[in-house]
């Protein structure tokens, strides 16, 4: 019933996240692409001529709003309503159920559930809260002021939550963050806005052309934040992405690449010869993004007892790092696990036997010895000296098999 109903949803907010993503991208567009034309209608700005599906389509924008009002409005807010109740849904079925888990790593802090769960709630409305603040201060200041202390507010978030939460915890925080100041952008300040100016034309008013700006900038907002907001939520398949130490810095780098893209794509729409150039800087920050995942992945020590044992015969180097996961993975990685509340083992990971053992070798490499991944937040306290084995056991195997 669980798999089922986290499956659903993440079908609904997936396909909610597109339909919200692909008008937010359609209207960017459309808006960059307006040309203007002295035969256009009073106060309107451009229009633009689009063909699809077989049809052709002449939009006119009109800056403020139209002098008369027409009978039928198509308003666009939904699709983002529906992606974060889903996305919210999500997080509480997964994170917040299985905070112990997901959230919360021992090591760092020994919250209980209900603690990390508030933590993160307190961060949501504190990101959105500190981000609008900003954006109504900076009306009237530089640009450049404002981006930098948005920047800047992420950076020191993502930072906060990696000391606070697991590193898995910390990552889906900060999605979260992002992605829920982009919804209250369109809940609290562009539909609002948007009503202020109907109910304006309803009287026979001019509508003030200070809602139109306020919401063109939180809406040029939200196309920024798009791509490394997704990025997050798919990164939690990647282990080596979110959970080494340094993983809080991987955020704000995505930050500037997505934005990147979108200030590539968005010079294109207007026509211009886009900025080829930003494949540079885009190489050179991934590059850094490697560097620094490969930078906080596990320490390992081997100064153990066994150390020396391990590098002469292959045999124990099997068997310790077979006792290693038998006692620190195998209470969850069994077919019936000994973990609460766990009744089959997590992915259908079985780690309970050498076969088992060989079989996963890699995943296993890649979640608990080139990242922190497993044991989720550490639970069964998995010492570095220990991965250290798990990584003898990989390499010997990789060099076996090679020499095959
Ligand atoms: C407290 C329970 C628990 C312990 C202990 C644990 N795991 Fe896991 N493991 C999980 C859960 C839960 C998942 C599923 C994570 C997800 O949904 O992405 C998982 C997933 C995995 C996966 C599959 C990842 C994937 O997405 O393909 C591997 C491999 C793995 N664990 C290895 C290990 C190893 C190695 C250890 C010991 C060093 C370990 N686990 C200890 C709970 C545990």
């Amino acid at each position: 019933m669980n798999e089922w109903l986290e499956l659903i949803l993440r079908w609904f907010h997936v396909i909610a996240g597109i339909a919200w993503i692909g008008s937010s991208f359609y209207f960017i567009a459309l808006d960059l692409s307006l040309k203007q034309n002295k035969n256009l209608p009073p106060k309107s700005y451009g229009e633009a001529w689009q063909v699809h599906g077989g049809g052709f389509y002449h939009l006119v924008k009109y800056l403020v709003a139209p002098s008369k009002l027409p009978s039928e409005l198509t308003w666009f807010k939904w699709e983002a309503y529906a992606t974060w109740v889903s996305g919210f849904a999500l997080l509480a079925l997964i994170y917040y159920a299985g905070a112990e888990l997901y959230m919360i790593d021992i090591i760092k802090y020994d919250f209980e559930k209900y603690e990390a769960v508030i933590i993160s709630i307190l961060g949501i409305i504190f990101g959105w809260l500190v981000y609008d603040m900003i954006c109504r201060i900076s009306l009237k200041t530089n640009v450049y002021t404002l981006i930098l202390s948005i920047f800047i507010l992420i950076t020191i978030m993502s930072w906060i939550y990696s000391e606070l939460f697991s590193y898995r915890g910390a990552f889906m925080q900060i999605g979260t963050v992002l992605g829920t100041i982009m919804v209250a952008n369109v809940l609290m300040v562009i539909i609002p806005g948007q009503k202020k100016v109907v109910a304006s034309l309803i009287k026979n008013e001019t509508p003030d052309a200070k809602y139109g700006m306020v919401a063109k900038q939180r809406s040029l907002h939200n196309n920024y934040l798009t791509l490394p907001v997704i990025f997050i939520m798919i990164s939690n398949h990647y282990p080596i992405i979110y959970a080494t130490k340094y993983s809080w810095l991987i955020i704000p780098i995505i930050l500037i690449i997505g934005a990147l893209i979108r200030h590539f794509f968005n010079v294109k729409h207007t026509g211009i010869k886009p900025p080829y150039w930003i494949i540079f800087p885009i190489i050179i920050l991934l590059s850094l993004s490697m560097f620094i995942s490969n930078l906080g992945k596990p320490k390992l020590t081997k100064t153990n007892q066994n150390a020396h044992i391990i590098k002469i015969i292959p045999e124990p180097i099997l068997t310790n790092a077979q006792e290693i996961i038998i006692s620190k993975c195998s209470m969850c990685h069994a077919k019936e696990p000994l973990w609460d509340n766990m009744h089959s083992a997590p992915k259908q990971v079985m780690l309970e036997t050498t076969e088992d053992i060989l079989m996963n070798i890699e995943n296993i490499y890649s979640q608990s010895v080139a990242s922190f991944a497993m044991p989720p937040g550490n639970v069964s306290f998995l010492e570095n000296h220990e991965r250290a084995q798990i990584e003898e056991l990989y390499l010997t195997i990789l060099n076996l098999t090679k020499n095959k």
